[in-house]
């Protein structure tokens, strides 16, 4: 695509290809002819010069789709790896039981039975240690990658991340048990250079016990919200699982995860429905539930009383867990929540009735002298019922009159039951 400048000397038919007029040459007298040349070359450079540029502009064109074009391939070569990613059969997830060489792993597939196989060259040998969970090719079963640390997702919802709003003030009495459980719970993760000192080891575990209602559950939230360690709560029940071995699976996870996020305090809440006293009865049900237990044993005894793990539990059955959860180096500090005294139990009327208009001759003591017996709930729902009984009658205040009604309707309505024998208080002496 060259368009020389010499090319205006050969003749005329050339310039009228590149649009010079070719009735140009009868303008010019036969003397001028030189003038006329001129005037060609000068038409000619200017027509070059536009071809030229011409060329230029198509090339940059050119270069664009190019550029486009490259764009579309690997736009359409990404799709396609996405058909094929989405068309690739699902991987079969097992766990690396055992390593044999740097080739052959034995891997236990999720279905139950053991496999060796091999492992693809892109996974680094380090990575599939045993007990990883690692993704299978469904024909052969090689191990194609490795999955990242499975934990069930209901133990990362076990973690508290917001701190309920309950706070020590909020507890009525009990300051002899909240002091104790600061001791033990607390004062190993905070200043664990105390206990070396003196040379003791912390107790492992915390065992709250207490009738229900006494505020095991209250103490264990305010616990949670004063400490800045991590604070994982579940209850016994959710420990409880429907296929053999799911249980135990759990309490592994929620041990790793308390140790992965340490220092940290696990709150087991109603401990009792998974650690009741051995019984052969012979179900699978009740053969589960102790195998969740017996791993509880097992994390418990393996992990340091020094280190920053602790374990608090909660239960108003003492008297049915397992001796062996009960002996030292597992929960061997008890906690006794003892029913309010008289004192106590004015402070939790205090407590509960500080948000709620109370008429003038609403004295606390006299209501905490008429309720002996009575738990913290009890008196919450004293309260509450009071205040039900105002709203009813469209009072401005609750006045003594709705408190003896509810008295009488709360605490009569538990004798009449016999819900709470209350000599159990005595089983922990
Ligand atoms: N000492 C207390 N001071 C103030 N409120 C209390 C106290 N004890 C109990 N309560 C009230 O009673 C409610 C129930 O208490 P909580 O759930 O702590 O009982 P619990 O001992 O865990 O019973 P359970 O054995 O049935 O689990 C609390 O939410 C709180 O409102
Ligand atoms: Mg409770």
């Amino acid at each position: 695509m060259k368009a020389s400048v010499s090319s205006g000397n050969s003749n005329s038919s050339s310039s009228s290809s590149v649009g010079v007029g070719a009735s140009a040459g009868a303008a010019y007298g036969g003397g001028d002819y030189p003038r006329y040349l001129a005037d060609m070359v000068r038409r000619l450079e200017e027509v070059n010069n536009q071809l030229t540029d011409r060329v230029q502009k198509l090339e940059r064109e050119e270069r664009y789709r190019e550029e486009l074009r490259n764009r579309y391939e690997r736009e359409i070569k990404k799709l396609r790896a996405e058909i094929e990613k989405l068309r690739t059969p699902p991987l079969v997830v097992g766990t690396v039981v055992d390593v044999i060489d740097d080739k052959r792993v034995v891997v236990r597939s999720s279905a139950g039975p053991k496999f060796v196989v091999n492992y693809s060259q892109s996974i680094d040998p380090k990575e599939a240690a045993p007990g990883t969970q690692v993704g299978l090719s469904q024909q052969s079963l090689a191990v194609v990658s490795v999955l990242p640390s499975a934990k069930d997702p209901s133990v990362y919802g076990m973690e508290l991340i917001e701190s309920p709003e309950v706070d020590y003030n909020m507890i009525g009495g009990l300051n002899e048990q909240i002091e104790e459980i600061k001791e033990v719970a607390e004062l190993p993760l905070t200043a664990p250079e105390q206990f070396e000192r003196i040379g003791v080891e912390p107790p492992k575990g915390v065992l709250l016990t207490g009738l229900p209602g006494t505020g095991k559950t209250l103490l264990a939230k305010a616990v949670a919200n004063r400490t800045s360690a991590t604070f994982i709560r579940v209850v016994g029940s959710e420990l409880v699982q429907k296929y053999i071995g799911e249980g135990a699976r759990l309490v592994r996870e929620l041990f790793a995860l308390a140790k992965e996020k340490a220092p940290t305090i696990l709150f087991i809440d109603e401990l009792d429905a998974v650690a009741a006293r051995r019984v052969e009865d012979g179900t699978t049900g009740e053969r589960e539930v102790q195998r969740t237990m017996m791993q509880l044993l097992a994390e418990i005894d393996g992990f340091n009383p020094r280190g920053d793990v602790r374990i608090i539990a909660a239960t108003n059955r003492p008297d049915i867990l397992d001796p062996a959860l009960l002996r030292p180096g597992r929960f061997d500090r008890i906690i006794e929540i003892p029913v309010p005294d008289r004192e106590a139990r004015e402070k939790i009327f205090r407590i509960h009735t500080s948000k709620m208009k109370l008429g003038k001759d609403v004295e606390l003591d006299t209501l905490a002298a008429l309720t002996e017996n009575a738990t913290g709930a009890d008196i919450k729902a004293i309260s509450t019922e009071a205040g039900m009984f105002a709203v009813k009658r469209n009072k401005k205040s609750i006045e003594m009159e709705e408190f003896e009604q509810a008295i009488t309707k709360i605490i009569g309505d538990e004798q009449k039951h016999h819900l709470y024998p209350k000599e159990t208080g005595a089983m922990f002496a």
